[in-house]
């Protein structure tokens, strides 16, 4: 998959290197290569800065020059989807062996902008518990079944329970105790992948 973007090309009008450009955003040079060759997507906690930096609105490092200057110009890339529970399938291989996934289509609908899925327990397994943080834009959870209990630096332990949200603020260390063997619960992320970290205990 390719994240299609101008930085390239913009930051070259304005003689800019990539080095001063990722001096001036506070990125690394390797990562701005990467954006600029669509292999990594440009995330919305550098984007300001760097449309900031090359004077132009955050449409337009994104591509097409007849919405650079709309509201909103980067939800055109976004295309109609839907899921249904009956027609979806969990898998397990995601992020944690514990817990099964099912993709509710929206990473493909929004090139990777976002993503939800639907997380449910393995009945049997346990989580280890371990320390970690995310370097996300935004993620929450909404839990639809069951129970589980999470700890967030600086918050304590919480019993997430049917009809429990949780907004987790980028970066912040938590870690998941225990859950029923029923659990079910919604994630709302973005970008769709992000790098996990183990943490130590707060
Ligand atoms: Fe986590």
């Amino acid at each position: 998959m390719k994240f299609p973007n101008n930085v390239r090309a913009l930051r070259k009008e304005r003689g800019l290197s990539k080095v001063r450009l990722s001096e001036l955003a506070r990125i690394s040079d390797s990562y701005l290569s990467e954006i600029e060759r669509g292999i990594k997507r440009l995330s919305n906690a550098y984007s300001p800065k760097i449309a900031k930096i090359l004077e132009v609105s955050e449409g337009a490092l994104f591509g097409d020059s007849d919405c650079q200057e709309k509201p909103g110009a980067r939800w055109l890339t976004q295309s109609f989807t839907i899921a249904h529970a009956d027609s979806g399938t969990f898998k397990g291989a995601g992020l944690r062996p514990f817990f099964e996934y099912r993709d509710l289509g929206i990473k493909h609908a929004t090139q990777a902008r976002y993503g939800a899925h639907v997380i449910r327990a393995v009945p049997g397994m346990e989580s280890p518990g371990t320390w970690h943080s995310h370097n996300l834009d935004f993620q929450m959870v909404y839990v639809t079944k069951g129970w589980v209990v999470f700890e967030y630096e600086g918050e304590g332990e919480h019993l997430l329970r049917e009809g429990s949200c949780v907004l987790q603020p980028s970066g912040i260390k938590h870690r998941e105790v225990r859950h029923s063997d029923d659990m079910e619960l919604i994630e709302i992320i973005s970008p769709a992948d992000f790098p996990t970290q183990d943490e130590d205990a707060p």
